[in-house]
């Protein structure tokens, strides 16, 4: 089974570019299925979830074609509008597939996606809107069956701001007879790309980034071109290991308004940070802070998809740590793993008490999550001796070529199989 094998203690310094964003990607991939014309996206990371989402296209009938960083999608040929379910279970987010299918067939049936490691993940407000707009949803025997003879525009109050949701119904809307408005939509940077891809391909969508998002509908998107924003989760996780190391690192290829909370945070772990619109650079103290509380919010609050990483900064932070989860109901998988690690946290349902300790242990780990995964690493950046971290698949998942970016800063890590 692939691991990484890393040997802890070096400092990172140097200068990386950061990848485009994983979850800008799969929604703007999904979206290229409405206008049944070619779509050239740009900037997009060699990723296990972009090959999922474009093996899922290709079985829809699509043509794809990926070089270096470019796909082109030719959604002219799609003549299915059943999803394999093996896919749809692999990867969760392929449900943002729902809402482009309805627009373009009046058709989909896929399976229910179900939960997955890090909680139940229920869909019901993608249904709730989709049905609002006219949508007849079936649910049966595990699979969600849906028909439309028209979707029609509508007021849509979101009960919470959830990105899937937002990001189902805006591709639902785009060729909806009249306008939707999405009340307490969510207000991610993705949602910002999604939006201009949409509006670059024609459509008429006003409003991503703030919590109201109105979409005209129009007849029909043409050929576009697209370029994916920066990935800020990639951004917050090396700026936490450059953290971490007492390292100094200089990023590139950012954009630093959408890793505002992200900064904040590390600063008040005890970084130096010197940012301009599109790149930074960042210092580590030589014993990171505590941070007396730190809470996962909906966009612009700090992501939880930085949660774990942040957690093992903290765990040799200099005091007592709190961090609330308060989106997922079960994402500290990778408490378990630190506490191998010597960490000492203690987590009571969505809170974990982190009380810093002078140094980590290496030890043999295991991924259960894409983040979570990462937190390993990061770890394993600082541990003393050896760590092996295996189900690196998770990690894959959203890193693009970790191993060559950490060993270009100076970690000494690899690739065992
Ligand atoms: C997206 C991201 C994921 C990230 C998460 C939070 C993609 C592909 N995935 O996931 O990487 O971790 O945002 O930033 O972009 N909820 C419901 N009902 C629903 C939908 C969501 O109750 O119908 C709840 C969820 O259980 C969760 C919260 O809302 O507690 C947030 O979920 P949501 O924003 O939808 O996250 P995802 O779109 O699944």
């Amino acid at each position: 089974m692939e691991r990484y094998v890393i040997n802890g203690g070096h400092r990172l310094a140097g200068e990386i570019s950061i990848q485009g964003a994983k979850n800008a990607v799969l929604p703007v991939l999904a979206a290229s299925v409405i206008s049944g014309k070619i779509s050239t996206i740009t900037n997009i990371p060699n990723l296990r979830d972009v090959d999922m989402m474009i093996k899922i296209l290709d079985s829809l009938g699509a043509k794809t074609h990926t070089e270096g960083g470019t796909v082109t999608v030719d959604s002219s040929t799609i003549d299915k509008v059943e999803l394999p379910e093996e896919l749809v279970r692999e990867m969760r987010s392929s449900i943002i597939i729902m809402g482009a299918m309805l627009a373009r067939f009046g058709e989909v049936k896929i399976a229910f996606p179900g939960g997955c490691e890090i909680g139940l993940r229920p869909i019901d407000l993608h249904l709730k809107g989709l049905r609002q707009m006219g949508a007849i949803i079936y649910e049966a025997h595990g699979f969600l069956d849906c028909k439309t003879t028209g979707l029609k525009g509508c007021e849509i109050q979101l009960d919470y701001p959830s990105v899937g949701a937002t990001e189902n119904i805006m591709l639902a809307a785009v060729t909806a007879e009249g306008t939707t408005t999405i009340i307490n939509a969510a207000r991610e940077p993705e949602l910002i790309d999604l939006q201009n891809y949409l509006n670059n391909a024609g459509a008429k969508v006003i409003g991503a980034g703030s919590s109201c998002i109105t979409i005209e509908g129009v007849k029909e998107l043409r050929r576009c071109d697209h370029t994916i924003i920066p990935d800020r989760i990639v951004a917050g996780t090396y700026m936490t290991a450059a953290v971490l190391t007492g390292g100094e690192l200089f990023l590139k290829d950012i954009i630093t308004d959408h890793i505002l909370s992200i900064i904040a945070k590390l600063k008040e772990a005890g970084a130096i940070v010197y940012a301009n619109g599109n790149s930074l650079k960042i210092i580590g103290p030589n014993r990171p802070s505590a941070i007396e509380m730190l809470q996962t919010l909906p966009y612009p609050g700090f992501p939880t998809d930085m949660q774990a990483q942040i957690m093992t900064l903290l765990t040799i932070g200099n005091g007592t740590s709190i961090i609330n989860e308060t989106i997922f109901e079960n994402r500290f998988k990778q408490a378990e793993e630190l506490l191998r690690m010597g960490a000492n946290i203690k987590t009571f349902g969505k809170v974990a008490v982190i009380k810093g300790v002078k140094e980590l242990t290496g030890a043999k780990v295991s991924a259960k999550d894409l983040r979570g995964g990462a937190s390993l690493v990061l770890a394993g950046l600082i541990a003393k001796g050896t760590t092996e971290i295996c189900n690196i698949y998770h990690i894959n998942r959203g890193y693009d070529n970790m191993i060559e970016i950490l060993t270009n800063l100076g970690a000494d890590i690899r690739l065992e199989k």
